[in-house]
């Protein structure tokens, strides 16, 4: 199908959402995980007028400003709320900072206590910002360009509120749950609802489709990922399905092994986003009938540029051809990405094959 033709009914003006509900769509629809970042002056700046991070997520005005760069400059098919996975913990109660440089700092909730103390509901001054952020931004997007919310899937926000930082291996949470079973089980289970209501929460506010990042779901054993990551957003999409039955959901389990995407296949979501590693042939054969696959340019071949990047742009978009395909890196564009470079995919990937 072509874009004219996935702007008709059955499905939905926006290319990118049109995907999401089934169709096949080519060139394919196309955004950036981290798209709203450093790599752009125009976001240094206002990241400097802010002052700290969190003070750029929790004022809706700069957060919807931040929001909608990327999407003056390429014409993105879709924008991404600006905000942080940590919302939801330190809306829970847990303190956090970011350090120049240096990543979150979390109190760590290492014991019964710690997860006792969490709150019961997301404390409103820490979320309302980003639901007002997202009318704001909705209010001004083109219609055909789709608005994502999201959240950190569970396990990988537990890794930094046990860890209370990013570590190497998320040993400090595979640990705990492995020698408190149960303990850990009541974190997931209060992030599951914590997780459920913000997502809720965004659709409420004018998000069109979300996404559920577990960074971090690539360290764990097949038995705990079933447990730890596929549960866990399968009771997520449950419950945001109950309260908002037809909103898409896209998961970002990275490193995950194709076995594990195909347990993720089955939990009730519209596409899996793809890291650069993953075999995209053997992942459409065994995925592509189930979800939309989103992926899966490795962000340092937009470093390097040239023929790195043209010939991956061209591979992808082969493996894809007839698939349900929205063209996206394999993980978040990093600050040092040269502008000229993004131009040049954002020509790549528009390009008739
Ligand atoms: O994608 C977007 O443009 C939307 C905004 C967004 C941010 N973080 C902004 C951000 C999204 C979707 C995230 C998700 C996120 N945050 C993840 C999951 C995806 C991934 O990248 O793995 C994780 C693990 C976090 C936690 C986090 N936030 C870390 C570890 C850091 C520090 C590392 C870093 O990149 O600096 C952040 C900070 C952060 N979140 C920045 C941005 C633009 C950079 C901070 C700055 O501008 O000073």
């Amino acid at each position: 199908m072509d874009r004219s033709v996935a702007t008709r009914s059955p499905f939905r003006q926006s290319p990118f959402l049109a995907v999401l509900d089934g169709a096949v769509v080519d060139p394919p629809p196309f955004w950036m995980m981290r798209q709203a970042g450093r790599y752009l002056p125009e976001y240094r700046q206002v990241r400097a007028e802010a002052g700290d991070f969190l003070t750029l997520c929790y004022t809706p005005k700069l957060a919807a400003e931040v929001t909608l760069q990327p999407i003056r400059r390429y014409g993105f098919d879709a924008a991404i709320i600006f905000s942080d996975i940590l919302v939801v913990p330190h809306a829970l109660g847990v303190g956090l900072t970011f350090e120049a440089g240096e990543g979150p700092r979390l109190s760590p909730v290492t014991d019964a206590a710690g997860v006792a103390a969490l709150a019961d509901r997301l404390d409103p001054a820490k979320v309302d910002p980003v639901y007002a952020a997202i009318a704001q931004v909705r209010a001004v997007l083109p219609a055909e360009t789709a608005l994502i919310g999201f959240c950190g899937a569970p396990w990988t926000v537990a890794t930094y509120m046990v860890a209370g930082r990013g570590t190497d291996d998320q040993a400090p949470a595979r640990l705990m749950a492995l020698r408190e079973e149960a303990l850990f089980q009541t974190l997931i289970d209060r992030l599951v609802e914590a997780s459920i209501t913000h997502l809720a929460g965004q659709v409420a506010a004018g998000a069109d489709a979300v996404q559920i990042f577990d960074t971090w779901s690539g360290v764990l054993d097949p038995h705990s990922f079933g447990r730890w990551c596929a549960e866990p957003l399968r009771r997520i999409v449950a419950g945001l399905r109950a309260i908002h039955p037809d909103v898409p959901v896209i998961a970002f389990p990275k490193g995950a092994t194709l076995e594990a995407l195909e347990q993720l296949a089955d939990c009730g979501i519209n596409a899996i986003g793809l890291d650069w590693s993953a075999d995209r042939v053997a992942a459409r054969r065994r995925l592509s009938a189930k979800v939309a696959l989103q992926g899966n340019l490795d962000p340092l071949r937009l470093i390097a540029g040239g023929a790195a990047l043209e010939e991956e742009v061209a591979r992808i978009r082969a493996d894809f051809a007839g698939a349900r395909h929205i063209f996206n890196l394999g993980h978040g564009i990093r600050p040092e990405t040269p502008l000229a470079h993004v131009e040049a995919l954002v020509d790549a990937v528009r390009r008739s094959r």
